[in-house]
């Protein structure tokens, strides 16, 4: 199944960018770049383009359009989504998780 608004759960999601995402990420306009990049306006930007984040050359030749869908499939398993990410996360195998997590994300780099 593909993104699902209608069963996501954006408060689930929000606990689960606490426990593992937040170390590396922050969500708000102007955050700081930590061990990865600043996610705020994450939806409709193009992978790899945080000004002053040191990306590796795979997540920024990946192209892609950060989207519902893009971050559903990246989410699953970023190191076979974008091989060569330096990004350490094992990813979300629930969809349930990805669906949670992106609800969340949705509004909170908004
Ligand atoms: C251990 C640190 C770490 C964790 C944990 C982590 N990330 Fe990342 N993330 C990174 C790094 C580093 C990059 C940049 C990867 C690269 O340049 O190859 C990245 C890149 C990304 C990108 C692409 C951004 C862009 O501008 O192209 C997204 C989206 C993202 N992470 C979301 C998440 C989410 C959601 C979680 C939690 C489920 C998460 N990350 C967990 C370190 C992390």
């Amino acid at each position: 199944m593909p993104f699902d608004a209608a069963t996501a759960d954006p408060s689930a999601g929000a606990k689960l960018f606490k426990t593992r995402c937040a170390q590396c990420h922050t969500l708000e306009k102007g955050g700081a770049n930590k061990v990865g990049p600043n996610l705020h306006g994450l939806f409709g930007r193009k992978s790899g383009t945080v000004s002053g984040f040191q990306y590796t050359a795979a997540n920024q030749q990946k192209g892609v359009t950060w989207s519902e869908e893009t971050l559903f499939d990246y989410l699953e398993n970023p190191k076979k989504y974008i091989p060569g990410t330096k990004m350490a996360f094992a990813g979300f195998k629930k969809e349930k998780d990805r669906n949670d997590t992106i609800a969340y994300l949705k509004s909170a780099t908004a």
